[in-house]
């Protein structure tokens, strides 16, 4: 029979230990945070001393390992920063293992040792698809197991330590099985302790549930430092890195990679990846630039219209949601007389994406009235703007990120309200507006104010 072994009790979050679980940190006064752990996982570094900030600093020594893969780096804004904990979580099959690798190889390459912790597939698994990949490896180090106690008590210095997964290892001390709730925030606590302790990156890879949220507790967010989701459809090769949180960067970062067989890396050409079957010169179609975090994508919003016969005409909208499609028409209709009534309408946003940024309203607004007038919008000039119930076009965020795309990518001329945050640099091409018509003719769609079309 195993020995028994003495626990102690943990604060997650101000690393308290108490002889007895309580509901309530007497320390921080943090609820529901204290977990138990086995005494020998504590040693006297992680009792809270006092010490001057100076001397803090002196010993700081957060060098994030440098990330080659220029869209993974501009996800994990900051790096992986020594003594963090960084989760990332994806569906099964997504490719975090595949991303993980690429993390590894990155941290092997400033010439540390780096330790793959399994316990999903075995040693020969991760090796294959080191070989897959053809990943210099070397200082790579893999060890099947489920067993967390193994790899908070090692006592080699590694550069970066990958747990895959945190569903598939466990605390022997507590008696829940693997992935449970008790066992996912036993074992964060004790990796990020552990990271803390050592200053050691851990790299924690997560499945997702079905709903999208992190799979485990939530706590489990707020006992990392970062928290990622890897995400993308499993049948097609686009994937993005997304930051939901992240202690040394910046949030709602996101970075967009392909996987293929040979692994995951940046796809330099996503931003506008949606235009590239687009027939330049046909009526019904405009483009527009949509916000994605803190990125920005470019995307065709195509109309398609026919006469109907039918008293209330059909109105389609693939896309984008139809109430905001249909307050677009309403405006159209009341401020350009467009007589919508007269036609079926058909919107879709092409490429499959769907868009809930109402930047992209001045955009359908154009593509809407072309596909009426049958004058096509000329193929260098792109719109974006929200369109207000007053006929009016509002300001959005990231108005330069959005010219700047546009233009890198052909569209030379834009029309747009003049914003503030692009008030000091001019951007050559650029036609403020401040209402649908004035945006509608300088798109030449209408000829003047008011039309009767
Ligand atoms: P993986 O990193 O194992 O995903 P996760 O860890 O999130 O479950 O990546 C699995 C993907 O790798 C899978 O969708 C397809 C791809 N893959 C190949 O392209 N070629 C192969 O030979 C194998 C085994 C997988
Ligand atoms: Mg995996």
């Amino acid at each position: 029979m195993a020995k028994k072994k003495s626990n102690s009790y943990i604060c997650s979050v101000c690393d308290a230990t108490f002889p007895t679980w309580m509901g309530q940190c007497s320390k921080c006064e943090s609820w529901n945070m204290i977990v138990e752990i086995s005494d020998e996982l504590l040693d006297d570094s992680m009792e809270s001393f006092s010490q001057p900030i100076e001397e803090v600093v002196a010993n700081f020594d957060t060098a994030p390992v440098a990330i080659s893969d220029p869209e993974v780096s501009r996800a994990i804004d900051g790096g992986v920063v020594a003594g963090s904990t960084l989760l990332i979580g994806g569906e099964p099959g997504i490719g975090k293992s595949t991303l993980a690798l690429l993390l590894a190889k990155d941290a092997v390459g400033s010439g540390g040792r780096v330790l793959y912790v399994t316990g999903e597939e075995s040693k020969e698994q991760v090796a294959a698809r080191v070989v897959r990949c053809g990943l210099d490896t070397d200082g790579l180090e893999v060890i099947a197991t489920s067993n967390i106690e193994k790899v908070v008590s090692t006592k080699v210095k590694y550069a970066l330590v990958v747990v895959d997964s945190i569903q598939a290892i466990s605390d022997s001390s507590i008696e829940s099985p693997p992935g449970s709730i008790n066992q996912v925030r036993q074992c964060s606590s004790l990796l990020s302790a552990f990271a803390r302790r050592t200053k050691t990156p851990v790299v924690i890879l997560s499945h997702v549930t079905k709903d999208g949220s992190i799979a485990g507790p939530k706590q489990l967010e707020h006992l990392v430092d970062s928290v990622f989701v890897l995400e993308g459809e499993r049948s097609g090769s686009s994937r993005s890195l997304r930051s939901l949180k992240n202690r040394f960067g910046r949030v709602s970062e996101v970075g967009y990679l392909k996987m293929s067989s040979k692994g995951i890396r940046a796809d330099q050409d996503f931003v506008a990846s949606a235009l590239v079957d687009r027939r330049s010169g046909a009526y019904g179609s405009a483009v527009t630039a949509i916000r994605d975090g803190l990125r920005v994508r470019l995307v065709e919003i195509q109309t398609l219209v026919v006469p109907t016969a039918k008293e209330s005409p059909k109105r389609i909208f693939n896309g984008i949601a139809s109430v905001r499609g249909g307050m677009i028409i309403g405006v159209l209709d009341h401020y350009i007389k467009l007589r919508s009534e007269r036609f079926d309408i058909f919107v879709s946003v092409a490429g499959g994406v769907s868009i809930d940024d109402p930047a992209s309203d001045l955009a359908l607004a154009a593509a809407i009235t072309s596909a009426i007038t049958k004058l096509p919008i000329a193929k260098e000039v792109a719109l974006f703007g929200e369109v207000g119930l007053t006929g009016e076009v509002r300001r959005v965020p990231l108005a330069y990120e959005r010219y700047l795309e546009l233009e890198r990518h052909g569209f030379s001329t834009v029309i747009a309200p003049r914003s503030s945050d692009i008030d000091e640099v001019r951007v050559p091409g650029q036609i403020d507006i401040r209402t649908v018509s004035e945006a509608l003719l300088a798109g030449r769609l209408i000829k003047s104010h008011n039309e009767n079309v």
